[in-house]
């Protein structure tokens, strides 16, 4: 294929987020930009990591609140979830809760529509409607659900990888779009010792060093690049100022390369930051999703304090000071 074929293929925002990311002096690349075919299934492996406690203990955390949740939400409720659903953790919610509708929004239309499909199979008695949208952007929610209760899903602690004054953005976004009455329930990571969080992120079998340096390999197809994907190491760091758990690729020699025609250098020890992960205290989230413009109601954690789900409702426009 000539390398005009390859540019009309590939994704214009991809292409221009690492183009601009590997400029450099500090070179950074979104981390939603992981998520190709082969990087969806890496993520779907380290779900199921020893290391990787998140995703099992959100789901028992799930499974152990589905009573107080159901008594909070009651039945009939339309779930708006932020992303494209998970095959165990989005089932826990619509038994516990018995909604009428289920809404997932998700860039990723091929994606979208098979897991949807699925669900439906499994709650047929559902309104479930997918709409292919990037919900940081313009969502228009289904005509359909009316007036009845809305819930925002936003599980997986994905909020994690928005830096605080994203996150809040991200969090008015949605209140704006789920409106006035709305109700959110999120998952956020917690601040735990390094022992436990570098693990889960540097995993013994090497599954996240090979979903964070599938990135380079996903350039070298989808762009027409030439990165010596052998040079480069995963590298986990904790950074406390920040409290984030941060991922890069770091280079052991001298690199030249190209992407899309254009000509890049990296010298022995420089790095692309691939991913922020930022963990939560209790006070600290609470704190997040106010000045997001949700009041928390309830919160669920495990036993260690490794993981927090938190029921928040939409804070009114004009609140007394
Ligand atoms: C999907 C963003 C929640 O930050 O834990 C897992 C992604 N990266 N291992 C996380 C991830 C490396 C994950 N989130």
């Amino acid at each position: 294929m000539s390398d005009r074929q390859l540019e009309t293929a590939a994704d214009p925002q991809f292409k221009a987020d690492v183009l601009n990311g590997l400029r450099g002096p500090r070179r950074a690349i979104p981390a939603r930009w992981f998520y190709d075919e082969r990087g969806s299934e890496l993520f779907d492996d380290i779900t199921r990591l020893p290391e990787y406690y998140p995703t099992r203990t959100e789901t028992a955390l799930l499974q152990s609140c589905s009573a107080d949740l159901a008594a909070r939400i009651g039945p009939g409720a339309a779930v708006i979830e932020f992303g494209a659903g998970s095959a165990t953790k989005t089932p826990l919610l619509l038994e516990a809760i018995a909604p009428s509708a289920y809404v997932p929004i998700d860039i990723s239309g091929d994606y979208l529509r098979s897991s949807a499909d699925i669900l439906q199979s499994r709650f047929p008695g559902l309104k479930v409607i997918p709409v292919e949208a990037d919900f940081t952007g313009d969502v228009e929610l289904p005509e359909i659900l009316g007036a009845s209760q809305r819930l925002g899903f936003f599980p997986g602690s994905t909020i994690g990888n928005f830096v605080p004054r994203s996150s809040v953005d991200l969090l008015r976004h949605m209140r704006d779009i789920l409106g006035e009455g709305a109700k959110l329930l999120i998952g956020f990571d917690r601040i735990k010792p390094d022992e436990v969080l570098i693990p889960a992120y540097d995993d013994m079998s090497g599954v996240t060093a090979a979903f964070n340096l599938n990135l380079l390999h996903r350039i070298n197809g989808e762009l027409n690049g030439n990165i010596p994907v052998e040079a480069f190491v995963h590298d986990v760091r904790w950074n406390d100022m920040q409290s984030r758990i941060e991922m890069h690729l770091r280079c052991l020699r001298n690199v030249e390369f190209r992407v899309s025609g254009e000509a890049f250098a990296m010298k022995a020890g420089e790095s692309i930051h691939t991913e922020n992960s930022h963990k939560y205290d209790l006070r600290g989230l609470r704190l997040l999703l106010r000045a997001g413009a949700w009041t928390p109601i309830a919160d669920y954690s495990d036993q260690k304090g490794w993981f927090t789900l938190v029921l928040a409702e939409a804070a009114p426009l004009f609140a007394a000071p």
